[in-house]
């Protein structure tokens, strides 16, 4: 018998976009400038830009060419039925409502679905999730298994809902007072763990007996059903969009980021079954994103959407893509850099506090390793971790989160292998270099109210190439 085939790459380049590298006194100057935030940092500032896998993906020829035929009508546009029947084949949902981005698609969603006092149970709701529903009024309850909030230990599903734990909030605050169940595929906040199908099932299961919707936060959905066909006993010899079928009919509706796994650059949906609630959902629709057959998506944007599903599910893109991620974080491993464990679909998360072990909590290590990873040789990581969690609304401190994690993210079909064994060597060397060393790192200049993750800026603790706790 034949060995199995090698691992191959499934594309090439046909248009290539120039990046550079600034000299190193340079982007000591910039990163200053910008108070060591790299969100105020340009692009052109950047050489490996890996703040986001979110609408960074490069699009295929095939999606450029559909972009062509969009259909630019205000209202039924033919690309808006071309996304529609493409959903429903891929997914499986009647109903399709397109909305600009993700967000858009809770604002919506929560705007109907959630009054007062109302939770919205599920795993490690993603930020603008969380946020959406308070601002409904509502609250997220986070019912991850024990496994899934630790960077340490092998569990093939980190995602995973404790359902004990489901059917206890549940309990605990009464069925009529659950706006839905949330399942997040796979789980970004949580280090892009998936979730299994049998865990999906489950929470069907008990959703089924309390009388409650179940849905998907659809934004990496085929990453997710990749791990399930690589991790979970049954699956090998499923297809990836049988397996993205299976995990759909567990749920009633998703919303859907379509800058992740739709492989463009500005999108995103809301799906449901029910006649009954996709009528509820077009007026919020009509007011806040537009009519509800663009929502905020012109026509080329549908088109390319539609392409993106069929594309995503293609098993080579997907073991190439997976398989990257893996090799990266790999490479890490390998020179001892302390990662969340196993590494995710989307993202190697590095854990600063480990790699910085004499930088004080309150000095955001993650920070701190970001703007030496732009220093060290022009990367631009993004903090997950103190900075961004914020302060406790009742007593005005820092929360202390229980990662403090600087997020390395890929984007689908953009980068090399070459590119990436750049980036690890650029960890490398500030891990060996300053890893040890620093005793300090940053502590804020000006703090931004509200989400202070994108506005702030920070003051190197000792001096502009980090503290080591000798100076005087
Ligand atoms: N859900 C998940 C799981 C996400 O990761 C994101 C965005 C959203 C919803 C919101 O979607 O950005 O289209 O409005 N994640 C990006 C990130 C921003 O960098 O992880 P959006």
């Amino acid at each position: 018998m034949r060995k199995p085939e090698r691992q191959i790459i499934p594309y090439r380049a046909k248009v290539v976009e120039p990046i550079s590298l600034l000299p190193y006194e340079e982007r000591v100057r910039r990163i200053e400038a910008c108070g060591n935030n790299l969100f105020r940092l340009g692009s052109h500032e950047v050489y490996i830009d890996l703040i986001t896998d979110s609408g960074t993906g490069a699009l295929s020829v095939h999606q450029m060419g559909r972009m062509m035929i969009g259909d630019e009508a205000y209202a039924g546009s033919r690309s808006f039925f071309e996304m529609e029947r493409q959903i429903r084949e891929s997914m499986g949902y009647r109903y399709t409502i397109p909305v600009h981005q993700g967000r858009a698609g809770e604002r919506v969603f929560d705007f109907v679905l959630i009054k007062k006092h109302m939770i919205v149970p599920g795993n490690s709701h993603f930020d603008t999730t969380k946020a959406h529903i308070e601002f409904a009024g509502g609250r997220a309850i986070d019912c991850t298994i024990d496994a899934g909030r630790t960077s340490e230990g092998y569990h093939p599903f980190k995602g995973n809902i404790d359902i004990p734990r489901l059917e206890s909030v549940i309990r605990e605050y009464g069925a009529r007072h659950v706006a839905y169940v949330l399942v997040t595929v796979t789980c970004n906040s949580g280090g892009g763990q998936p979730v299994s199908m049998a865990n999906i099932r489950e929470v069907r299961r008990v959703a089924d007996q309390y009388g409650l919707l179940v849905v998907l936060d659809a934004a990496r959905f085929a990453e997710n059903a990749y791990f399930i066909k690589t991790r979970e006993t049954g699956y090998a010899h499923k297809s990836v969009p049988e397996i993205v079928q299976e995990m759909c009919s567990y749920t009633d509706a998703c919303i859907m980021s379509a800058k992740k796994d739709a492989l463009v650059p500005m999108g995103g949906f809301i799906a449901v079954r029910d006649d009954l609630l996709y009528e509820r959902l077009k007026a919020p629709t009509i007011l806040f994103e537009g009519f509800y057959t663009y929502g905020g998506m012109s026509g080329a944007d549908m088109e390319a959407l539609a392409q993106g599903l069929r594309e995503v599910t293609d098993e080579s893109y997907l073991a190439y893509r997976i398989g990257q991620v893996r090799r990266f974080g790999e490479l890490l491993q390998k020179f001892g850099v302390p990662i969340v464990e196993p590494i995710g679909g989307h993202a190697v998360f590095i854990d600063a506090r480990k790699f910085f072990p004499g930088v004080p909590e309150d000095e955001f290590p993650a920070q701190l390793l970001c703007a030496e990873l732009y220093k060290e040789g022009g990367v631009r990581a993004v903090e997950v971790g103190s900075v961004l969690i914020g302060r406790d609304p009742d007593t005005g401190e820092n929360i202390r989160p229980n990662l403090d994690l600087c997020r390395v993210t890929i984007p689908r079909r953009v980068y090399t292998f070459e590119h990436l064994e750049y980036v690890a060597d650029v960890i490398r060397s500030v891990f060996e270099e300053k890893g040890p060393k620093l005793r300090h790192g940053l502590r804020f200049e000006v703090e931004a109210p509200g989400i202070r993750h994108f506005a702030s800026t920070f003051r190197y603790v000792r001096g502009a190439d980090g503290g080591t706790g000798d100076l005087p």
